[in-house]
């Protein structure tokens, strides 16, 4: 068992496969998009099967497999079946923005898939396409319905708030997980990849979100059953199909709970998703013995919590964020 020096055990791993993306959502990537890894800087299959040996060795149990946008990088479904194949991995699941989910999600099923997250942010088209910078939500809405005919459940929606952008969309989010067996979590904008001033215009507390729920005059409670590994705290309105969750990294960080490290597509080991450490992969490649050293360093240096708060009064923080935006750690 992976256990840190906060007594933390880490049992999760997320594994971005590719810093590429078919959207540019404004607060993930520059709208021209951005100096993409080479395809030779990228950890090969061989290479992420041979890490995830290494990891479940030391007992993780769940994998997230995530981008950039996952799907662009051809031929997961047969990294999913590998992975599926090692013995103590016991769960795999996948972020995905789902423009091109309708069309893999009975292939990941069939290679051993558990579930998806689907990034939507807003149900507009003309907004779709504000946020995303470019169109596609009538894709996503199908890559849902796919995910759904597929057994890929429960499915999880990822709403990241922007305060001005889309903020009036929470009651209709909250109606949807009334209406349909989907469970909308509302996601903090964190402060990863973007100039501070840009992210706190936009930054918007997830208080907002309670306060529309209330405003919908219906009961709810919270939800104690929800499969899942992340930190989301989880609701449902009574009677609902659905369900909702809070994701609120800044507001109320929740790092005491943390179980998860990152590999990122290009190789990197990172204890956490904020700061700048990360460990590279590649030098311990063809070595289990230090493939596992890597792993119990990642655990040894991770911090005991972020400081992205400290950003929004511009306080000194005790550390360095990482200069790596979402896209090329996998959110
Ligand atoms: P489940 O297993 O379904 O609970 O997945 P998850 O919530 O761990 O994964 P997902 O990729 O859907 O993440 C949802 C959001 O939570 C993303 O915006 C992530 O960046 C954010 N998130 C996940 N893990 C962490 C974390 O350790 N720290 C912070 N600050 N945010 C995280
Ligand atoms: N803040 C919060 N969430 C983000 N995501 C990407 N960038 C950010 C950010 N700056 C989300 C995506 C996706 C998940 C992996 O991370 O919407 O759902
Ligand atoms: Fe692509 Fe996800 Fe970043 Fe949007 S948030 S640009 S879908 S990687």
């Amino acid at each position: 068992m992976l256990r840190d020096r906060f007594g933390r055990i880490h049992d999760y791993l997320r594994i971005s496969v590719t810093d590429r993306c078919n959207l540019r959502c404004l607060y993930c990537m520059p709208e021209e998009g951005m100096e993409f890894a080479d395809s030779s800087e990228l950890l090969s299959y061989d290479d992420i099967v041979e890490v995830v040996e290494a990891a479940a060795g030391l007992g993780f149990r769940r994998l997230r497999i995530t981008g950039g946008e996952p799907l662009v990088r051809p031929g997961l479904d047969g990294l999913i079946r590998r992975l599926k194949a090692i013995s103590g991995i016991e769960e795999i699941s996948l972020t995905t923005n789902g423009m091109l989910l309708a069309k893999q999600a009975a292939a990941l099923k069939a290679a051993g898939l558990d579930r998806v997250n689907i990034s939507l942010d807003t149900l507009d088209s003309a907004r779709f396409r504000f946020i995303a910078r470019r169109g596609g939500l009538e894709q996503v809405l199908a890559g849902i319905r796919a995910a759904g005919e597929a057994g890929l459940g429960p499915i999880k929606l990822n709403c990241v708030l922007l305060k001005g952008v889309n903020e009036d969309e929470i009651q209709s989010f909250l109606r949807l997980s009334v209406e349909q067996p989907l469970h909308v979590r509302f996601i903090e904008y964190m402060p990863i990849g973007h100039a501070d001033e840009q992210w706190r215009s936009h930054y918007l507390p997830l208080t907002a979100v309670m306060e529309a729920a209330r405003g919908l005059g219906l009961p709810m409670a919270p939800l104690a059953e929800m499969k899942g590994n992340g930190p989301s705290e989880n609701w449902a309105f009574e009677g609902a199909s659905g369900s909702f969750g809070l994701i609120h990294p800044v507001s109320d960080r929740f790092c005491a709970r943390c179980n998860r490290l990152r590999l990122t597509a290009d190789g990197s080991l990172q204890p956490c998703l904020y700061w700048v450490d990360e460990l590279n992969v590649k030098p311990a490649l063809g070595s289990r013995e230090a493939l596992e050293a890597l792993f119990r360093r990642a655990a040894d240096i991770k911090p005991e919590n972020h400081e992205m708060a400290a950003k929004l009064h511009d306080e000194a923080i005790s550390h360095t964020p990482t200069s790596r935006r979402m896209s090329q750690i996998g959110g």
